[in-house]
């Protein structure tokens, strides 16, 4: 056996990716890769353009320039690519988003049974399992805002692991919550880290990127300014921007 085994496989890719709004240079030539069964951080003061990084690699935002790379395969801003690019990536949002006039299992069972095409009643033990995953089977017939943050968090997380995407992303998918409630959401995404999930956070809890992480990514300004491991980019960077916001306190 090697004793140095192979870098996992790039599932999904950025390659000088710029997106402008106006004036305003959000994501400004940005390559990163994600890497299967990896977790990938992604932090950086405030307007540097970590949203925007994260939308682009769904298409939810269209890049100006720059290519988006699935699986292998070069992503073009048209509806069949689209389709499997967002039925594969799955993306975890600050605010939730879901649904509140459907229960919360059937904001979970909604994509299985519409998108992948399940039977009602397939979709909705997907639904119910994965529910369970996140520690939300007592929720299950509940309506969302019946739940407190954390659990509707927990629920947004189920709904986008019953699509059984081959990536996560999640745009700061704590820093709406108290910090009890963030704890039981960290804890969720750590355990999906431990099997193995592909995902890449943006966040600002540096502990939990310290502990996750296997890249950590750290922009400025639209730019990746430094890349790494959490000890090479968090404990010790090389780069006085990183430095300064790493050692603020609270980090
Ligand atoms: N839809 C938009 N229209 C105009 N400008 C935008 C839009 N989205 C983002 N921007 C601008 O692009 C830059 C990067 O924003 P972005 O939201 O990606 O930063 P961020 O790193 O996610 O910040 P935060 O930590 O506050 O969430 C900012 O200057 C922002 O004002
Ligand atoms: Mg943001």
């Amino acid at each position: 056996m090697p004793a140095d085994p192979k870098p996992h496989a790039v599932v999904l890719e950025a390659r000088s990716l710029v997106k402008r709004f106006g004036a305003v240079t959000a994501v400004d030539g940005i390559s990163v890769e994600i890497r299967a069964g990896e977790v990938t951080a992604i932090l950086g003061p405030s307007g540097s353009g970590k949203s925007t990084l994260l939308r682009c690699l769904n298409f939810l935002e269209v890049p100006d320039s720059g290519e988006v790379i699935f699986q292998g395969q070069r992503v073009r801003a048209r509806d069949r690519d689209l389709d499997a690019l967002r039925s594969r990536v799955g993306m975890v949002f600050q605010q939730f988003n879901l649904f509140p006039h459907l229960r919360v299992w059937e904001n979970v069972a909604l994509g299985p049974r519409v998108i992948l095409g399940l039977p009602a009643a397939a979709a909705r033990e997907r639904a119910l399992g994965f529910l369970a995953r996140v520690g939300l089977s007592d929720k299950a017939d509940s309506h969302p805002l019946q739940l407190s943050g954390g659990q509707q968090q927990r629920a947004a997380i189920a709904r986008a692991l019953a699509m059984e995407p081959v990536a996560l992303l999640f745009d700061e998918p704590t820093s709406a919550l108290d910090p009890e409630l963030t704890g039981e959401v960290l804890s969720v995404m750590r355990a999906l880290a431990a099997e193995g999930m592909t995902m890449a956070v943006v966040t600002h809890e540096v502990a939990f990127a310290r502990a996750v992480s296997h890249q950590v990514v750290f922009m400025d300004a639209g730019r990746v300014v430094l890349r790494g491991t959490p000890a090479e980019v968090i404990d010790s960077p090389a780069n006085e921007r990183a430095a300064r916001f790493f050692s603020r306190p609270g980090a």
